[in-house]
């Protein structure tokens, strides 16, 4: 079951008009929620970045915290398993084609519900390809905006030559992944690229260097050169759906031996008993008590 505007349906029976401002103009906004065991994990995080992205395109926020986290609950009741990731999608609503927005036209809501799978474990054993390319989107990548031509153009570039992610280099410096973060390992230092409207802030970045810190990791929160990324010991990718995965391979040229090294491995570990425990068990924020 999903909802729209209102209205909890199957989703063969949602249909939206072809004027609505997210199909025209791409004007709107989304979040991507993991809920393990039927609780939206880090729902205030969730939807304060919400929030920012609906500011950042000027647009109201429909509903207040209670009024999402009310919808979301409902539609985790409405959906098979345990862990589920929650789609919320927002546009500009519907309006005759004009790039000004419409005055008192309503937003359109969407929000799906689709299981939620750990990464195949081969691939955490081999580790998965990555291949780099020119970071050519926006400058407002803090904003998770549903535009998303350019992440879908950059990862496609991936998946032609069957490796997982785009790695993104902008100006000479890394920034994210076309839909991960992304971290390099030098010389046993966990270094993670600084927020900026640049990168998406990702929940799961958040959630690995809180990891780091609570367990005396040496890491460090810099700028990351490319000559660093192409010449790490590890490279680290981190999502919702992916979690923390390692990246092996670098067009073609093996990262560090090439095998999924021990910065991972320590954290993967530290991520799946954080999972099993904080994920699932006592509630993570406030909005979820
Ligand atoms: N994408 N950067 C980009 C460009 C992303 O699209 C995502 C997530 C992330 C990681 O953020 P988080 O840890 O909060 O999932 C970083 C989601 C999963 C998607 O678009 O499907």
């Amino acid at each position: 079951m999903i909802y729209l505007n209102g209205k909890f349906m199957p989703i063969e029976e949602a249909y939206i008009p072809v004027l609505d401002r997210g199909f025209i103009f791409g004007d709107g906004v989304y979040e991507v929620i993991p809920a393990y065991s039927r609780k939206p994990f880090r729902l205030t995080n969730h939807l304060d970045r919400l929030q920012h992205s609906l500011d950042g395109i000027r647009l109201k926020n429909p509903f207040s915290n209670e009024a999402w986290q009310n919808l979301l609950e409902q539609i985790i009741a409405k959906n098979a398993g345990e862990d589920q990731y929650l789609y919320l999608h927002i546009t500009r609503g519907v309006a005759k084609r004009d790039h000004a927005f419409p005055a008192n036209v309503p937003p359109t809501v969407f929000i799906m519900s689709n299981p939620l799978l750990p990464p195949p474990a081969e691939l955490l054993i081999s580790g998965a390809a990555a291949i780099t390319a020119m970071d050519n989107r926006w400058i407002r990548c803090d904003v998770k905006a549903i535009s998303l031509l350019p992440n879908v153009l950059l990862r496609q570039l991936a998946v032609d030559v069957q490796a997982l992610e785009t790695i993104l280099i902008r100006d000479g410096f890394l920034t994210e992944g076309a839909a991960s973060n992304m971290f390099v390992v030098k010389n046993k230092v966990l270094l993670a690229p600084p927020k900026s409207h640049l990168m998406l802030p990702g929940i799961t970045y958040d959630v690995v260097l809180e990891l780091a810190a609570a367990n005396q990791i040496p890491h460090e929160i810099r700028e990351i050169s490319e000559a660093e990324v192409r010449t790490a010991d590890e490279i680290l990718l981190t999502s919702s759906t992916k979690e923390i995965m390692p990246i092996t391979s670098l067009d073609n040229n093996p990262v560090g031996n090439g095998k999924p090294g021990a910065m991972f491995t320590q954290l993967h570990a530290l991520y799946q008993q954080y999972k099993a425990t904080d994920m699932r068990g006592r509630p993570s924020d406030a909005a979820s008590r």
